[in-house]
């Protein structure tokens, strides 16, 4: 099951679960606004769970670090439980790579050896995950972007598409790095660069 239908993510996960086999029973809203799903029908206001629904384990597809997290607790509260993570069968995850609960692992990504995943870690399509690269819980990391290697990613971190992080910088929790930029020196919690090399613009306001 999805947690979250209102990002637009949610058909891509839906592609990665078909081509892994896995049936979405369906994509839970659980604010009002927009739904997103390869089929409408799958859509399901948060009043329809049912017991069938609530055993199901869950992935929450929206990409903001913030909304995922909320989202997250909301369906915690709720006793649904995360499901394994989900890697997309075109990506490329080395054996000694870990992954915690509830991470999404999209198209073509690659994680090097021994990456590690915080539960809900969301690696959008084409990143490249590099090796000793260390991923907080409900990180996001955006379309095409590079970490090199050592690289460390804080808790709630959003990494824009295409950014490139450069090696053993380390990232802190909550900020934002944003598309394209190039970070070549660590990044205190809470606050957001641009460009190339980066510079800290403040704090973040939005992250996708
Ligand atoms: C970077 C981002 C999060 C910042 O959002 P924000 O906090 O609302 O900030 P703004 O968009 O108002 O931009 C703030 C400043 O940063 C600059 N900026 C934003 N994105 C930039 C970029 N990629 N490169 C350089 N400068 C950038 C803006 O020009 C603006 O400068 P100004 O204050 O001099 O006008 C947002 O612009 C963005 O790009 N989000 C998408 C991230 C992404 O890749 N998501 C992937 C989803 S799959």
């Amino acid at each position: 099951m999805l947690f979250g239908a209102g990002g637009p993510l949610t058909p891509d996960i839906e592609e990665s679960c078909t081509r892994r086999g896995i049936e979405v029973a369906a994509a839970v809203m659980n604010r009002a606004g927009p739904g997103y799903a390869l089929d409408d029908a799958k859509l399901v206001p948060l009043a329809a769970l049912d017991g069938a629904l609530l055993a199901l384990p869950f992935l929450c597809p929206l990409f903001t670090p913030a909304n995922r997290r909320a989202a997250v607790a909301e369906a915690s509260a709720l006793g649904l439980r995360p499901a394994a993570a989900l890697v997309d069968p075109t990506a490329i995850v080395a054996s000694s790579a870990s992954l915690a609960d509830g991470v999404f692992v999209a198209a073509g990504a690659i994680l090097a050896a021994l990456a590690r995943l915080g539960e809900h870690v969301l690696v959008n399509r084409g990143a490249s995950i590099g090796h000793h690269t260390e991923l907080g819980t409900f990180a996001s990391i955006g379309p095409g972007a590079v970490l090199t290697g050592q690289v460390r990613i804080g808790p709630g971190a959003m990494i824009g598409a295409g950014a490139v992080v450069c090696p053993g910088v380390t990232v802190g929790a909550d900020s934002v790095v944003a598309p394209g930029a190039v970070l070549r020196r660590d990044l205190p919690d809470g606050s957001r660069a641009a460009g190339n090399p980066a510079v800290i613009l403040g704090r973040p306001r939005l992250s996708a």
